[in-house]
């Protein structure tokens, strides 16, 4: 399972990059607002800074809704760096963006995925990822983690080369049920990702440990 970092912290990113397990970044509008990143040419810098942080895909997503205007905005997103994947939202000009972009070769991040259906359309449309939001699902009372299994199904069944992006991901165990049916990435806050290493009982069994080596050592 690839584990990307959703987030537009660059600090974050480096952390996370420490850690060895990091293979890629997503970023969403709202989360370089939330950053203070405004205006395009900041957008596109901060892109290129995200980057050079790291070894693998960096999602870069249009704000455009037109297929013009998406089709213009993954070019230009392209060129910042050669990691960069076009985050292209599940609209119907979207669709059609996902289309001509995989006909150029170009990579793609469907995001905004709430169905199996959306997903399928994705797939058809050729997308590199798709990003089904589990925490948003399960905000509303859904199972956001059911739909990853319908997704996976229809996807083995047809022999889709997409691959599954498990999104708004919260915590821990978002995680691990996403790993146990074979998403292939998840994207999650620097929180969920440093949460799997924790236990209490490894953090009281080390402490004894090292007790008991400096009772025999002193
Ligand atoms: C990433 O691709 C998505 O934009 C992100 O995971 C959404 O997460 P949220 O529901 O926590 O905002």
């Amino acid at each position: 399972m690839k584990f990307f970092i959703d987030t537009a912290n660059l600090q974050e990113i480096k952390e996370a990059h420490a850690l060895g397990v990091l293979d890629g970044v997503t970023t969403n509008p709202s989360l370089m607002a939330k950053e203070g990143i405004t205006g395009k040419n900041n957008i596109m810098s901060h892109y290129k800074a995200i980057c050079d942080l790291v070894d693998g895909d960096v999602s870069a997503e249009v704000i455009a809704t037109d297929f013009e205007g998406i089709v213009r905005e993954g070019e230009e997103l392209i060129e910042i760096d050669d990691k960069i994947v076009v985050k292209v939202p599940m609209i119907q000009d979207g669709v059609k963006a996902l289309k001509y972009f995989s006909g150029k070769g170009i990579r793609t991040n469907c995001t905004l995925i709430f169905t199996a259906g959306q997903a399928l359309l994705a797939a058809k449309a050729g997308a590199t990822y798709v990003s089904p939001f589990v925490g948003r699902l399960d905000d509303i009372s859904t199972d956001g983690i059911a739909l990853i299994e319908q997704i996976l199904t229809i996807y083995r069944v047809y022999g889709y080369e997409t691959q599954v992006l498990a999104a708004s991901i919260r915590h821990p165990m978002h995680i691990i049920q996403c790993a146990e049916l074979g998403a292939d990435v998840m994207t999650g806050p620097l929180s969920a990702i440093l949460a799997l290493l924790k236990h209490p009982l490894t953090d009281s069994g080390l402490e004894k440990f090292l007790a008991d080596y400096k009772k025999g050592n002193s």
